[in-house]
């Protein structure tokens, strides 16, 4: 039996917007998927044990078998002639918007590739996954599968020309914690990006415009991360949050959210991923802010997950 894990993960600055070269920064969370793989059973069978994942749609489930197939194309394993159990579980819930999709394919190129007994290094894996990425994703940046295979906190930059991405990783002073409130809605990414892709063919003045804000938040919001300006670093979050209503990839439930949070103290707050549903994210440095935040969204009907970033 081969096992890996794959980091969950954040988007703290810039989703959709990484997909066109924007910068984005990324926080890996302490929660991971973890995978188990063994060559027994007949075709490949999946028992997927997250919590959260009886939600999926079905839709959801046809994206998983095609990111499972892709996968083992890229590893070049004959899928026809392969007997595969995969068991899923780990403690990342599979809400929308935390990197469920890339952390679970991160976790199974592991387990697959030690089951397989192939000696794979992290670049390869990120490989594997990013193939794996755009069953869910349709164009991704690729920054999801970058925070589930390295993890910490990471600045991303997809390259156009199709060479390697830009990742640098950035330190924090020390970890953060941060509230992530789940709207119950499974948000299909795909659907998301296509979305974001046609509008800005149809507005692209007014799209350059909000894209261009979006490059220059992304270089503030480093130097406020670096400087641990974790203030200055909240209000770009919800300076984010506006980009990102803009761009029409919130909802009511996302705005709720945020609403709830930044009146509770959170120091900022915005929505994470793909939007659409899906999860908020917000900053609320110390224990006592993160628990008073989280139990006034949990009060709301809301799920929540109480966890850090830089970790
Ligand atoms: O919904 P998630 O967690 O898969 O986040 C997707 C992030 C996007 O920027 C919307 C897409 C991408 O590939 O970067």
């Amino acid at each position: 039996m081969g096992s890996g894990s794959g980091f969950g993960k954040v988007i703290l600055f810039n989703e959709h917007f990484v997909v066109y070269g924007i910068p984005g920064i990324v926080s890996a969370i302490s929660s991971v998927a973890q995978a188990e793989v063994s060559r027994t059973g007949e075709g490949i069978s999946l028992k997927d044990a997250r919590k959260g994942a009886e939600g999926y749609t079905e839709k959801k489930k046809t994206q998983q078998k095609e990111s499972i197939e892709r996968m083992l194309r890229a590893m070049g394993i004959n899928s026809e002639k392969t007997s595969l159990e995969i068991w899923l579980g780990g403690n990342l819930p599979g809400f929308s918007g935390i990197g469920a999709s890339a952390a679970s394919s991160v976790a199974i190129a592991r387990a697959i590739a030690e089951e397989f007994k192939m000696d794979l290094p992290d670049e390869r894996i990120n490989e594997i996954a990013y193939e794996a990425e755009k069953a869910y994703a349709g164009t991704p940046s690729g920054i999801d599968n970058t925070a589930a295979t390295y993890g910490g906190l990471i600045w991303f930059k997809k390259t156009m020309s199709g060479g390697s991405n830009i990742v640098e990783r950035l330190t924090l002073e020390e970890p953060v914690e941060i509230v992530i409130g789940n709207t119950g809605i499974v948000a299909d990414t795909k659907e998301m990006v296509a979305g974001v892709a046609a509008r800005k063919e149809k507005d692209p003045e007014r799209y350059n415009l909000l894209f261009e804000q979006a490059g220059e938040l992304a270089f503030e919001a480093r130097t406020a991360l670096k400087a641990f300006d974790l203030r200055k670093a909240g209000k770009l979050m919800n300076e984010s949050h506006r980009l990102l209503r803009e761009i029409e990839v919130s909802c009511e439930e996302l705005d709720c959210l945020v609403n709830l949070a930044q009146e509770q103290g959170a120091f900022g707050a915005k929505l994470t991923g793909g939007g659409g549903g899906g999860c908020m994210v917000a900053l609320t440095p110390s224990k006592d802010l993160q628990e008073k935040v989280a139990t006034t969204i949990e009060d709301e009907g809301f799920e929540v997950l109480r966890t850090k970033i830089g970790v």
